[in-house]
């Protein structure tokens, strides 16, 4: 296969920046995880100088350690109940399924139609892996997915809802509450230490719009916390030295958040089991 021709504009075009940041990490000498298919993608994928902008050494190992992080609650779901559903919101060229990949697995990934064509060309569709193309914000979605009890499902939001509102982040989270509850939710969220990058980005057309304080502001939207991450003090050794020495700041431990959370119908604050995986 050759290049393929992409004609995507906005915020799909950021699939691209995750894409290479986990096959960049399959060049080093100890992968947090293996990827040889984002590897593969990568080479049938144009690149430009837009992108180039926000790629970094840095960046990568955000990505990297972000999907990770995802990796394992992901594997611990999955372990942990019986026929699971994951559902990955925003999916762009996530490579999840393949990498934990197991039998009596039921995976969904959801984007945007331009998205899932494209993953079309790459990947293959099959019974327990399917492609579902979707605003994750027009919530018909919520009505094609395979009837399972909520417990079962997990869903990924990974580099997605920090691109909404607060309050159309909160309209999902109401709609998700309402017809599965008890389900998890695990998502990433920033606080204001990324606005620096965030107004670039917005030049791009990628405005990132969603800020919290911290994960008592997400709680408050009707989850419940099963476990907090900040991402800079996950695989302490990958971060430069004076960001994981730091990071018990508060700015700077809340700089970006991996939650895992249950969508509870009357949801009530609890306080997070573990700050550090
Ligand atoms: C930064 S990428 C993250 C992709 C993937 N989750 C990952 O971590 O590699 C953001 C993704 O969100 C998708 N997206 C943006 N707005 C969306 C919407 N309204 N509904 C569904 N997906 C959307 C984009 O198309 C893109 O694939």
């Amino acid at each position: 296969m050759s290049q393929l021709i992409l004609k995507l504009t906005g915020l799909p075009r950021t699939m691209l920046l995750t894409l290479r940041g986990r096959a960049e990490e399959q060049a080093r000498s100890v992968p947090l995880f293996q990827d040889e298919l984002a590897v593969e993608w990568r080479k049938f994928l144009p690149w430009d100088d837009q992108l180039e902008r926000f790629y970094s050494q840095f960046a990568q190992i955000a990505w990297a350690v972000r999907a990770y992080q995802f990796d394992v609650v992901a594997n611990k779901h999955i372990a942990s109940v019986q026929n699971p559903l994951v559902v990955e919101l925003g999916a762009g060229l996530s490579t999840r399924y393949h990498r934990v990949r197991q039998e009596q697995l039921h995976w969904i990934e959801l984007d945007l139609p331009e998205v899932t064509n494209l993953r079309r060309q790459l990947d293959i569709e099959t019974e327990q892996h399917q492609f579902m193309s979707s605003s994750v914000m027009d919530f018909a979605w919520m009505d094609a997915l395979p009837s399972k009890p909520p417990e079962s499902i997990l869903f990924i939001a990974e580099g997605l809802l920090v691109y909404f509102e607060a309050n159309q982040v909160q309209q999902l989270v109401n709609q998700m509450r309402q017809r599965f509850p008890s389900a998890t939710l695990l998502m990433d969220v920033v606080g204001e230490l990324s606005k620096p990058i965030a107004n670039q980005m917005a030049q791009q057309g990628w405005p990132l719009q969603w800020y919290v304080k911290g994960e008592r502001e997400v709680a408050e939207m009707g989850l419940s916390l099963v476990n907090v991450w900040s991402l800079y003090q996950l695989c302490p050794e990958r971060w430069p030295f004076l960001l994981r020495s730091q990071s018990w700041i508060p700015d700077i431990r809340n700089g970006c958040l991996i939650l895992e959370t249950k969508l509870e119908p009357f949801g009530q604050y609890i306080e997070p089991r573990s700050l550090n995986g």
